[in-house]
């Protein structure tokens, strides 16, 4: 593994080295310490979705296969139980019921993990509005929605981005602030959508913790945050005070026309 991913460095410095040669820059300018640590960065966030992969396999596995395999065994059991005695049969029946109830629920779980549906069918607001629901269902946390009413259609790619950055700022507010109370506020204009997300935990140094989560290339929340973002020339910003809590500001613009637009002007 080690090995493979070293071949692949070289490789990838290679193409690198060739691409800019062939742009016409001039390598030294670069400074090979930064084209390393890209190319780092770049393997390590393959590595990251590789992991997720796992993850997911592994959710899977655990869960939603362990209770279907267990329901197909009581299948052949009830059948036996049936025969010989009815009540039981039918006890055994809603208990078979109940694992694939469950079954199915940590079926949707995943799939809204990975790319919730509701977001075609219901839209935004209500995609964040059944988050929060799942949340505050296994956390102790109160989540205050102010949700505006969408303006103009929001382009798909920018739901997604919205409602993966709402996810990861609230696995942060699980994982690592200690707060008791969140707001999501979401504000929608004709070119631009504006989140605010604040929490009242306990707050972190955010240039410090930027620039050693792109040094050790292990986590890649707030990173991918802050390149979803600027993939969509957005605007961020995240403001942490210890004790107080942590607000993040994020603009985006509604669909890509608008960066098109502006551009041209
Ligand atoms: N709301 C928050 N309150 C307090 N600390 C936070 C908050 N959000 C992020 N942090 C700090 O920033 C660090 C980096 O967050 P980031 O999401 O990039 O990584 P992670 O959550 O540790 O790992 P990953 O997101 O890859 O699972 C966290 O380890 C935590 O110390
Ligand atoms: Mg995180």
């Amino acid at each position: 593994m080690a090995e493979n991913i070293k071949n692949a460095e070289r490789v990838i410095h290679q193409i690198n080295v060739a691409l800019k040669y062939l742009e016409g820059d001039i390598l030294p300018a670069l400074g090979m310490d930064n084209v390393e640590s890209e190319m780092l960065l770049g393997i390590k966030i393959l590595e990251a979705q590789e992991n997720e992969r796992k993850r997911i396999a592994r959710d899977i596995h655990d869960g939603p296969a362990q209770y279907i395999a267990n329901a197909v065994m009581r299948v052949d059991f009830c059948k036996r139980i049936i025969e010989k005695n009815i009540d039981e049969g039918l006890k055994e029946l809603f208990e078979l019921k109940e694992i694939l109830k469950r079954a199915l629920k940590e079926v949707r779980d995943i799939i809204f993990d990975l790319r919730p549906m509701s977001l075609d069918d219901l839209g935004l607001n209500q995609t964040i509005h059944e988050l929060v629901k799942s949340i505050t269902q296994d956390h102790d946390l109160i989540i205050n929605l102010k949700l505006k009413p969408v303006k103009d259609e929001i382009e798909p790619i920018i739901q997604v981005a919205v409602f993966r950055i709402v996810q990861e700022i609230l696995n942060n507010v699980k994982k690592h602030s200690k707060a008791k109370n969140v707001e999501i506020k979401l504000d929608y204009g004709l070119k631009y959508l504006m989140l605010v997300v604040n929490d009242d935990g306990i707050g972190f140094d955010v240039e410090k913790t930027l620039d050693e989560v792109k040094k050790r290339g292990e986590s890649f929340g707030l990173l991918g945050i802050m390149e979803r973002v600027k993939q969509l020339q957005g605007d961020i910003h995240i403001e942490s005070k210890r004790g107080i809590g942590t607000t993040f500001k994020i603009k985006l613009p509604v669909n890509r026309k608008v960066l098109k637009d502006e551009g041209e002007n």
